[in-house]
């Protein structure tokens, strides 16, 4: 790499991940495909498939289409409570795959599976106490992600979320990473100065020029002002940051019974696309009504929002679809390579590092 990263810039997480640079491309749904996820890795990040969106088989393709294209390493994002999970851990380890990272908490034993056979774990927390649990399990390192953050998210913004997991994983291994409005590299240096061991971006890898989303919804991300997003629990019953259309204002003033109907036809049609039984889809609204106390008529709306999610991030479609986003689209204003853009970032962060150490 012909790049001069300053000493301050290879962290535990650059170690970890065998990357050159402490930044990782998140899994988003129907977003994160191979051609993001190996232009990431070979640029010298680390890039992770999204995978809850795939089905297996096309999972086991997207796996290959990136190794065919970077031989760097990059993983794969997973929901834990899918029914065909430990199928999918399977393939990650038979795969010979560096990473696995979690959207919310894994099982015990799905950790002790992946450390055994050598994959790395990542899980996305919104609380100290979070990152405490998954430390426990033997995780090996967490996405802190404040609220301005895309998709599901909480509500303690970044700025005070990162210094307390980083105060929470002290004296322990757990590599942390910052996640939720990064965009640049000042942004890169005040995670390392609170303490975290690198980044974790999604709506800027969102929008690059390796991207596969839409042009016509590229620009409804471009055009929209940091007061364009809206958190809204009217897509699948958890706190979801997406772009304020008219689409969610329509949702948000619907009462949850009359969108029931209609989810209810989605998640079926979900469900035959992904391979999905309606068992398997119930199996999981169940497990999400114990994890997260949801009603019937929100277990099907939750069955449903992947399809929301592909209606306007794949087939184009903003008028019934939802754009899931951070409040840092309102300063993204280009569609850099991921080259580019990771340069860009490392060389404004090595500018901060020896502008603040410097005399
Ligand atoms: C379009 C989109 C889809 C997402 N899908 C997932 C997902 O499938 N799994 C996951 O763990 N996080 C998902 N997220 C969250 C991101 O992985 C990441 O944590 C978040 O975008 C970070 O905040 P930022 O957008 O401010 O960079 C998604 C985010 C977006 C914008």
């Amino acid at each position: 790499m012909s790049r001069d990263v300053p000493n301050a810039l290879r962290t535990r997480a650059c170690e970890l991940f065998g990357v050159e640079y402490p930044i990782v491309q998140t899994g988003m749904g129907w977003v994160s495909g191979a051609q993001l996820t190996a232009a990431t890795s070979s640029a010298g990040g680390l890039g992770i498939l999204a995978s809850a969106t795939m089905t297996l088989e096309e999972l086991r393709s997207a796996i290959a289409k990136v190794k065919s294209r970077t031989d760097k390493p990059f993983g794969v994002n997973l929901l834990p409570n899918q029914p065909d999970a430990s199928e999918r851990l399977d393939l990650v380890i038979s795969e010979g795959l560096k990473v696995a990272s979690f959207a919310a908490a894994p099982r015990a034993e799905q950790v002790a599976k992946l450390n055994e056979a050598g994959v790395v774990t990542i899980v996305t927390v919104g609380a100290p106490r979070h990152a405490e649990k998954v430390a426990a399990m033997g995780v090996s390192a967490v996405i802190a992600q404040g609220g301005e953050g895309g998709g599901h998210t909480g509500t303690i913004p970044t700025s005070l979320l990162l210094p307390q997991v980083v105060d929470a994983a002290k004296g322990s291994d757990l590599v942390v990473l910052g996640a939720g409005g990064f965009f640049d590299g000042r942004g890169l240096a005040a995670a390392l100065a609170y303490g975290a061991d690198g980044i974790a971006m999604g709506t800027r890898f969102l929008l690059t020029a390796e991207s596969q989303v839409p042009d016509n919804v590229t620009s409804i991300y471009l055009e929209t002002p940091l007061t364009g997003t809206v958190v809204t629990s009217a897509i699948d019953g958890a706190p979801q940051r997406v772009i304020r259309t008219a689409m969610i204002d329509a949702l948000e003033k619907s009462p949850g019974l009359l969108r029931f109907p209609k989810a209810a036809g989605n998640a079926v049609r979900f469900g035959r696309q992904a391979g999905v039984s309606m068992v398997d889809l119930a199996k999981t609204g169940l497990q999400m009504r114990k994890d997260q106390e949801l009603s019937w008529a929100q277990m099907a709306l939750a069955a449903n929002a992947p399809m929301m999610t592909k209606a306007a991030m794949v087939d184009g479609d903003p008028d019934v679809g939802i754009l899931p986003t951070g409040q840092v689209v309102g300063a993204i204003k280009d569609l850099p390579s991921v080259a580019e853009l990771l340069g860009r970032i490392m060389d404004e962060a090595a500018d901060v590092v020896n502008r603040l150490g410097g005399e």
